[in-house]
């Protein structure tokens, strides 16, 4: 395949930062996206050029850490996979390609199309985990018995792996599908019911102070979730807040 990148490059987060064009030829179908994006930058080394940063690890769906808005979809065309697992055989001979960061004032660019995302490391702190005792013999799995549906859901919120592109994709850079999962995962079980009260007030506050936009109910953000994150999450997580908010008054 012949195809036109214009990829977003920004120096650093003082940068103004623009689009760039690039042509790239012999791009086989069955490479991935990220594979496609390292033929450009070995291209662009060898020119003495500056390749263009990205992000990414896994390069198997599993980390959350690429993350770039192609053709005005986080992760892409292609529905349910990640940028990492996004291959060229979505686009055709001669398309042209734009690519930009995931775009969000709590998720400043750092550079090109890489963005900070520790606001979503500051919520998770504020709340986004149990406490245990870890001394003396490990508790037997099955010792404290949990409804299959309870289990079940709670292992589909589990399913997050934070990448953002629920606030890339919503028009007012919500972050509640997201911060949802997170409460929901251990408001569903029994070990994350004794801290849920205090966990999802202080996930909430973190999420409001790091600058997340207001939740409007558009869906945009669970269409985008390439782990197919369900909306029901953040109804579950408005009733678990509501319900700490009126114990906290009494
Ligand atoms: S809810 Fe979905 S889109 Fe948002 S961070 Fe989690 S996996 Fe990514
Ligand atoms: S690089 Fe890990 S999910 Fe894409």
């Amino acid at each position: 395949m012949k195809l036109t990148l214009k990829i977003w490059r920004q120096k650093n987060a003082e940068d103004k930062g623009q689009l760039v064009d690039y042509k790239l030829d012999n791009i086989s179908e069955d490479m991935s996206f990220l594979d496609m994006l390292d033929v450009l930058n070995e291209g662009l080394i060898m020119k003495g050029e500056e390749p263009v940063a990205f992000d990414h690890d896994c390069r198997e769906g599993i980390c959350g850490m690429c993350s770039l808005y192609i053709n005005g979809e986080a992760h892409g065309p292609d529905r349910g996979v990640t940028t990492c697992q996004l291959h060229m055989r979505m686009f055709k001979d001669g398309d042209t390609i734009y690519i930009e960061p995931f775009r969000a004032k709590a998720f400043p660019v750092i550079k090109d199309l890489i963005v900070d995302r520790m606001a979503f490391e500051r919520i998770q702190q504020a709340g986004g985990y149990i406490s245990v005792n870890t001394s003396g013999n490990t508790q037997d799995a099955n010792a404290i018995p949990i409804p299959k549906l309870d289990a079940d859901l709670s292992m589909d919120a589990a399913a997050c792996i934070g990448c953002g592109a629920c606030v890339a994709s919503c028009k007012n850079s919500s972050a509640m599908l997201f911060v949802a999962a997170k409460v929901s995962q251990f408001a569903l079980l029994p070990q994350g019911k004794i801290e849920a009260a205090d966990r999802v007030m202080n996930m909430v506050n973190q999420m409001d102070e790091e600058g997340f936009g207001n939740c409007t109910n558009t869906g945009a953000c669970e269409v985008e979730c390439p782990k197919g994150i369900s909306l029901e999450f953040i109804a579950r997580m408005n009733s678990e807040y509501l319900g700490a908010a009126i114990k906290s008054e009494n």
